[in-house]
């Protein structure tokens, strides 16, 4: 169900405190739209969450990743006040999400990662419904026309695309005029144009100062939406910063590449190794100094370093290093027995 379902997945009480979180000064409160210490979800005695830090500047884009079951939906919903949690401190635009979920409720724009709208309702009817619910909404068209839904406005919501639905998705979560959107996956399932077109959508809300929490499994989008990401598994923050500056730089290498001449070894000092596709690879400790001396020595014998280039790490490739169960970054997830997703606690 899209917008604000009735989705409490328990009614035991909260072992939590109020409010923002006292490592939070004063002085932080006003430009945070959320503050998270020290989040703890189980579902039925098996940890879910298991300590998540997370602080979003308001105005910002924030993408979180991370594998299948990490954590990251249980955390979105107990942001949005939809989940209980076990512990921890949580405010979200200054409320505390599971004391004051209704104070909350008219602020927040949420698209879940599954949902349920009405099939039979046309495009603007959706719209048009989920308006009555808030004091201040935007009209049903400059909805429309904010997620380019303009040719599919009287199309019965059975009739739309994946993508095109996935957009109404996003069209009912801005109708309330959200200082705080919450996308789960938002363009799982879209052909690549429709994410580019997604992203647009995404990017324009941003400039218009609203801040954006939001999950995805593509990199590329994180790298192109997101101010800064967190990177969670097996229940934790493994990592986060800027998506160009994420994780520790020695777990995936900037590499230079170039075709040798066949007789040419690198000058000493610079270990290059042969891979399958007639380049060599060194992984220098020092960039500018590798790059400085392989240069130096090209031009010095008149060896040609065809096709030279340096390679950074992708986004991909450190999550990946960061999330690897077998690497000291990478935390196993724990076996969880016959526990599923969507089932348990209800
Ligand atoms: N309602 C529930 N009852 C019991 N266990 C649940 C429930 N919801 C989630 N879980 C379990 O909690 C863990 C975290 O799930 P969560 O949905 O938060 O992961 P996720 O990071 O969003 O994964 P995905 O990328 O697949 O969406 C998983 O092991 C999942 O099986
Ligand atoms: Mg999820």
């Amino acid at each position: 169900m899209t917008a604000q379902p009735a989705r409490e997945d328990e009614a035991a009480p909260q072992a939590v405190s109020s409010g923002v979180p006292a490592h939070i000064g004063p002085g932080d409160r006003v430009g945070l739209a959320v503050a998270v210490r020290g989040l703890v979800k189980s579902y039925s005695g098996v940890p879910a969450v298991r300590g998540i830090d997370l602080t979003i500047r308001r105005g910002e884009v924030f993408a979180l990743l991370g594998p299948n079951g990490a954590g990251k939906t249980t955390t979105v919903e107990i942001l949005e006040g939809y989940r209980t949690r076990d512990q921890g401190e949580v405010s979200v635009l200054g409320v505390d999400p599971g004391r004051q979920r209704v104070k909350l409720k008219s602020r927040i724009g949420i698209v879940l990662q599954s949902t349920g709208i009405d099939p039979y309702l046309t495009v603007r009817e959706t719209i048009a419904m989920y308006a009555d619910f808030y004091p201040h909404p935007r009209s049903p068209d400059e909805v429309i026309e904010l997620v380019g839904l303009q040719d599919k406005r009287d199309a019965r919501v059975r009739r739309l695309s994946g993508g095109q639905q996935r957009r109404l998705d996003v069209g009912i979560a801005l109708v309330g005029r959200p200082e705080l959107l919450f996308l789960d996956e938002p363009t799982t399932g879209f052909d690549p144009s429709a994410r580019r077109e997604a992203w647009g959508v995404i990017k324009n809300l941003a400039t218009l100062g609203m801040t954006v929490l939001l999950t995805t499994h593509y990199m590329d989008e994180a790298q192109f939406l997101a101010d800064r990401v967190a990177v969670i598994a097996a229940g934790r923050v493994v990592a986060e910063g800027a998506p160009e500056t994420l994780g520790d730089p020695g777990l995936a290498a900037t590499r230079i590449r170039y075709r040798p001449p066949a007789e040419a070894a690198p000058p000493g000092g610079l270990t290059a190794v042969p891979g399958p596709d007639g380049y060599v690879e060194i992984m220098p400790e020092d960039l500018v100094e590798a790059l400085h001396q392989l240069t130096g020595w090209a031009i010095d014998h008149r060896v040609r370093l065809d096709g030279l280039q340096v390679i950074r790490p992708s986004l991909e490739e450190i999550y990946l290093a960061l999330t690897d169960p077998s690497s000291a970054s990478g935390r196993p997830a724990p076996d969880r027995g016959g526990d599923q997703p969507g089932g348990g606690t209800a």
